[in-house]
C-alpha cells in the first residue's frame, strides 16, 4: 500500500502558534518547559481519562504477570511507572525531558528506574530488554516513528508485546476534527476536515503564556502508524478503540451526544509484537 505523505515525518515545518516563526527548540526544551503544567494535570495517580480508560486498558492489552520488566517510553512525570510498580512489575520510564524525569524521581520510590534519553536514538537505552513496552499519549509528540519502532523491536524479549495509546488519529485532530449538531436531524456530528496528510500541529501548554511555551503533535493516518511497525519488524496483533467515560448533564441535547460519545471512539490502542525471525 502506498502512502500519501504531504509532509513526510520527520520533516514537518514546527511554527510558533503565537508568532507564526519557525520554532527551534528541541522536544526536550519544549517539554521541560511544559513539566510543570503537565505535572498538575496529572498529579500523583494520573487524570481522569488515565484512571477511567488509558491505565486499566493498556494493562489488560499487555497480558503481564507478576516480575515482568516493562519500559514506560516517554513516561512524562511517571504516572503509569507508578500504576505499573503497584502491580509489581519491575519498571524503566524513560523520558527525554529532564524536567520530567526530575518530576518522575521525586514522586515515585527508589525501585522504579527513571532514564533520561530520546525514544528515537539508536543509543538509548543499549543492551537492555523488557517483557513490554508500553508508551500512552506520546507517541503523538515524537517527530519520527520508525526509529522509535526500531528501538521497541530492539528492546522486546522474545514474546515481548509493545502497546501504544494515542487519541484516536482519526478523530481527534487538533484544530481539524470539530464536534456539531445537525439540529434537523437531532444528531451530534463528528467533522473532520483534514486526515490523509501528516502534520505538525503547536499547541499552547497553559500556564506559560510566552510566545515559545508550546508542545507539538504530530497528526498521522492509521497507515503511518502501521508503515512504521511493519518496517521495523513489528506484526499489529490487537486493536482496540475507546470512548469517553463521561455522560453529558441532563439537557436537550444529552442523549444525542452520550449517542456521539459512545459511537466516536476518543483513543486508538494497538498491540504489536515482534515478527518471527
Ligand atoms: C503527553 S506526555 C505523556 C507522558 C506519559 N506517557 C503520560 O501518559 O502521562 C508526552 C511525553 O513525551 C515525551 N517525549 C516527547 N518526545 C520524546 C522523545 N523523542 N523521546 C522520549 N520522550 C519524548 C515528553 O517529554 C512528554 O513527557
Amino acid at each position: 500500500m502506498k502512502t500519501k505523505k504531504t509532509r513526510p515525518s520527520g520533516k514537518s515545518k514546527k511554527t510558533s502558534p503565537r508568532t507564526g516563526k519557525p520554532a527551534s527548540k528541541k522536544p526536550s526544551a519544549v517539554w521541560d518547559q511544559a513539566a510543570q503544567w503537565y505535572d498538575a494535570l496529572v498529579g500523583l495517580k494520573g487524570s481522569e481519562y488515565q484512571k477511567a480508560v488509558i491505565f486499566p486498558g493498556a494493562l489488560q492489552l499487555m497480558q503481564l504477570k507478576k516480575g515482568d520488566a516493562v519500559l514506560d517510553l516517554a513516561c512524562g512525570q511517571g504516572v503509569y511507572s507508578r500504576y505499573l510498580s503497584q502491580r509489581k512489575m519491575k519498571v524503566t520510564g524513560l523520558d527525554t525531558s529532564e524536567e520530567m524525569i526530575r518530576f518522575a524521581q521525586s514522586r515515585s520510590d527508589s525501585s522504579l528506574r527513571f532514564e533520561h534519553a530520546d525514544a528515537q536514538a539508536p543509543q538509548a537505552l543499549q543492551g537492555k530488554t523488557f517483557d513490554a513496552v508500553v508508551c500512552l499519549l506520546a507517541l503523538q509528540n515524537i517527530e519520527s516513528l520508525l526509529p522509535v519502532m526500531r528501538n521497541v523491536k530492539r528492546w522486546l524479549k522474545p514474546g515481548g508485546r509493545f502497546v501504544m495509546v494515542t487519541t484516536h488519529p482519526c478523530f481527534r485532530i487538533p484544530r481539524q476534527t470539530h464536534w456539531g449538531w445537525d439540529e434537523q436531524k437531532k444528531i451530534q456530528y463528528r467533522r473532520v476536515d483534514l486526515y490523509g496528510s501528516e502534520s505538525a500541529i503547536p499547541i499552547l501548554t497553559p500556564p506559560f503564556a510566552q510566545s515559545q511555551s508550546f508542545t507539538v503533535t504530530y497528526h498521522r493516518p492509521l497507515q503511518s502508524y502501521f508503515q512504521a511497525l511493519t518496517e521495523a519488524g513489528l506484526c499489529v496483533d490487537g486493536l482496540e478503540e475507546w470512548t469517553s467515560h463521561k455522560t453529558s448533564e441532563p439537557g436537550r441535547r444529552a442523549k444525542a451526544e452520550n449517542r456521539a460519545r459512545q459511537e466516536i471512539p476518543l483513543f486508538l490502542a494497538l498491540r504489536a509484537v515482534p515478527w518471527a525471525d
